[in-house]
């Protein structure tokens, strides 16, 4: 893979730096009404949420606790679809009865959250929902229930704001279109 150019990479803008911050402030304003009175814990999945999860947190006003894990699918065409997923990076801690909110910046095929959504659930919570800043539900799998939805977008390559390819252009501040020759390239 060459050496990305981050303006020069990107197509279009689908999401500005300024649209992202307004629907993150939404969200923690929604989220601070609804779990009012009660205690959250914010799991977030590197690495790619990262940006999501440190701006959501400073816009929740109630008690918060967070945690990360870190997980990848297991690669190749014939495991692609099957769903199966390796923790890298367990909880740090028990959510044994506590209110859980799963916190990613993109639901995909839906295979990652399922699975998630199944593991977590195993682990007790009182309760457990899901917050995605972006929805792409034309490449969806399985049946995910998104509690919390940013944007929804349409099947277009994006990266910025934690997404990455080739572990490049996370930095970005908005979500933008990459150009196919970059992905055509490596
Ligand atoms: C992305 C994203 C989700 C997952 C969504 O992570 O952060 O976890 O893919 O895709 P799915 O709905 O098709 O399962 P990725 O595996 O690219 O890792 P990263 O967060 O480290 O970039």
């Amino acid at each position: 893979m060459r050496t990305p150019d981050l303006s020069a990479d990107v197509a279009d803008v689908l999401v500005t730096a300024a649209d992202i911050q307004t629907k993150v402030a939404e969200l923690g304003a929604t989220l601070s009404r609804d779990y009012a009175g009660r205690e959250l814990t914010l799991v977030s999945v590197l690495k790619g949420a990262l940006p999501f999860m440190a701006d959501l947190m400073r816009q929740i006003t109630i008690p918060v606790q967070i945690d990360l894990m870190e997980v990848s699918s297991y690669g190749g065409a014939s495991t692609e679809t099957s769903g199966l997923v390796r923790i890298l990076k367990d909880l740090s801690s028990s959510i044994d009865g506590r209110d859980v909110l799963i916190v990613e910046d993109i639901i995909d095929t839906g295979l990652t959250l399922n699975y998630l959504m199944r593991y977590l659930r195993g682990k007790n919570p009182r309760s457990l929902k899901i917050c995605a800043l972006l929805d792409k539900p034309a490449r969806r799998l399985v049946e995910i229930d998104i509690d919390y939805r940013g944007f929804t977008i349409p099947d277009r390559f994006v990266v910025g704001y934690g997404l990455d390819y080739g572990e490049f252009y996370r930095n970005l501040p908005f979500i933008g279109v990459l150009r196919p020759e970059v992905y055509g390239e490596s």
